[in-house]
């Protein structure tokens, strides 16, 4: 079996989509393994707990810097055997401890037809929010893999919705959500599948 980690900040609904693939068998030979959020009280804690899977809390605070944050979460992810590490809302930066430890195998999933609306401070609302003030007619998710800037790294799938008329913020993340939860796993899948891992 290969072990998955997803790291997360909030509701975790994507956490979910992906722990259900992999519980369902659409992730071939991948099992969930461990949930890991940089808060306490989130949703996805929650949701990990109703799923049977192992979750930790690793806070920032509890160390002198990121670096070392991301020390830790690694060697927990490694003392699992999780081989990939999915980001699925988690909102800090990753730092090299993370992907020293997992080359070329963190990925993450953004709420935008990336290379636009990406980078620093888009996130959650503002993707949405920028999406419809630059007047697209359509957006989409992305899943990509990690590297150290902010929704950079190669691209391996995207999904498509339209942007209505009267669209809000919260229409469109809903209606671009609905596609993330099918894109991850069925990426996931796909990148478990063809990589030596
Ligand atoms: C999703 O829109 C994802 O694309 C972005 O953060 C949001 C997380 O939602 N990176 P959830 O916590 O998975 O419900």
């Amino acid at each position: 079996m290969i072990e998955i980690g997803v790291l997360a900040s909030g509701g975790g609904s994507n956490f979910e989509s992906l722990a259900k693939a992999c519980r369902d068998g659409r992730v071939p030979g991948a099992r969930m393994r461990v949930l890991v959020t940089n808060k306490p009280a989130v949703g996805a804690l929650t949701r990990a707990v109703r799923l049977g899977v192992e979750a930790l809390v690793i806070e920032p605070k509890d160390f002198d810097d990121r670096n070392a944050y991301y020390e830790r979460v690694a060697a927990e992810l490694r003392a699992r055997d999780v081989k990939v590490v999915c980001l699925a809302g988690f909102l800090l930066k990753v730092e090299p401890g993370l992907l020293r430890a997992f080359p070329g195998r963190v990925l993450n999933i953004h709420p935008a037809l990336l290379p636009k609306f990406g980078g620093k401070g888009m996130f959650g609302p503002h993707v949405h929010e920028a999406v419809l003030a630059a007047g697209e007619t359509e957006s989409g998710c992305t899943v990509h893999v990690v590297d150290d800037h902010f929704d950079h790294g190669p691209t391996l799938a995207q999904a498509k919705v339209p942007v209505f008329a009267g669209d809000t913020p919260e229409t469109l993340a809903a209606r671009v959500l609905i596609e993330e939860h099918r894109l991850y796993p069925e990426t996931l899948a796909q990148f478990v599948a063809q990589e030596t891992l």
